[in-house]
């Protein structure tokens, strides 16, 4: 059985995580050898579907999977085409796509080598994978501040996202291991760099929201009384105002070629 991590965790992604993952989501596009417009492209791991609303700001058609079926039911009415689907076990055929683009989801997964060869059984010759994670080496003294002053509130991470951290998120976490996935699972012109992404994150509140907005604080939120979540914001946006610093994660992107 699946277990669905990310169930709950729609709102919150949409209205805070956004703040961060909007603007990779662009970066990542920008990596694309070729124009996007007019394309059909896999958005794998779609969540509620930051990366689909960049495509379709460039003119492409996205089709979004992702296993949490909650994810993709927010905004359901005016998404694009999804399936509820493993990125590792596409229920798409040979070639249905032009190009994919999974935008942290693969660090989700301890064999990322399957669901790349998945990305490029379902795209066509000559597409582009674009892929991206957070590179092992990203680190940020404010963020970490922040966590430290919600433990203090009461937030613990949930058992599976230390595990996740501990198991999936190394295996791609630099450059060179992300180019060496690639190429395992058959792609070619592969290129892999890691880059600190000024995500326009300079102010605490934005920090806070964006952080609060992930899914391993969403069950704890969701369980606070009334208001109480409200309270624990302002307070870590005052904790941290005095060391606030522009967010800047490093994230590892792929660009490559299926041949
Ligand atoms: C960190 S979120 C990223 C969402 C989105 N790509 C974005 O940039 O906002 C990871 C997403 O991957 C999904 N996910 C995790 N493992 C998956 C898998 N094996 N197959 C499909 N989706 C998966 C989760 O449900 C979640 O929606």
């Amino acid at each position: 059985m699946t277990v669905d991590f990310y169930a709950g965790a729609a709102r919150r992604w949409a209205d805070g995580a956004t703040i961060v993952y909007g603007p990779i989501a662009h970066r990542l596009l920008d990596t694309s050898p070729h124009r996007l417009t007019g394309r059909t492209v896999l958005d794998a791991g779609s969540g509620t579907g930051v990366v689909s609303s960049a495509l379709i700001e460039l003119g492409a058609r996205p089709v979004a999977a992702d296993l949490s079926h909650d994810m993709l039911a927010w905004g359901a009415r005016r998404r694009p085409p999804a399936v509820v689907a493993d990125v590792a076990r596409l229920p798409l055929r040979d070639d249905a796509v032009d190009d994919a683009v999974a935008a942290f989801v693969y660090n989700h997964l301890t064999e990322p080598g399957a669901a790349l060869t998945e990305a490029a059984r379902v795209t066509r010759a000559g597409g582009a994978v674009l892929a991206c994670v957070y590179a092992s080496s990203s680190r940020s003294e404010v963020r970490d501040a922040l966590d430290d002053a919600a433990r203090a509130v009461g937030w613990r991470a949930p058992y599976w996202y230390t595990h996740l951290k501990q198991t999936a998120t190394p295996v791609l976490g630099d450059a060179d291991k992300m180019a060496h996935a690639a190429r395992q699972a058959g792609l070619v012109d592969v290129t892999a760099d890691e880059e600190s992404v000024d995500v326009g994150v300079e102010e605490p509140e934005q920090l806070v929201d964006y952080r609060l907005g992930q899914a391993h604080f969403a069950s704890w939120l969701d369980a606070l009384e009334p208001g109480k979540a409200d309270e624990i914001r302002d307070r870590l946006v005052e904790t941290i105002r005095p060391i606030m610093a522009p967010y800047r994660p490093t994230v590892v992107f792929l660009v490559a070629r299926v041949h």
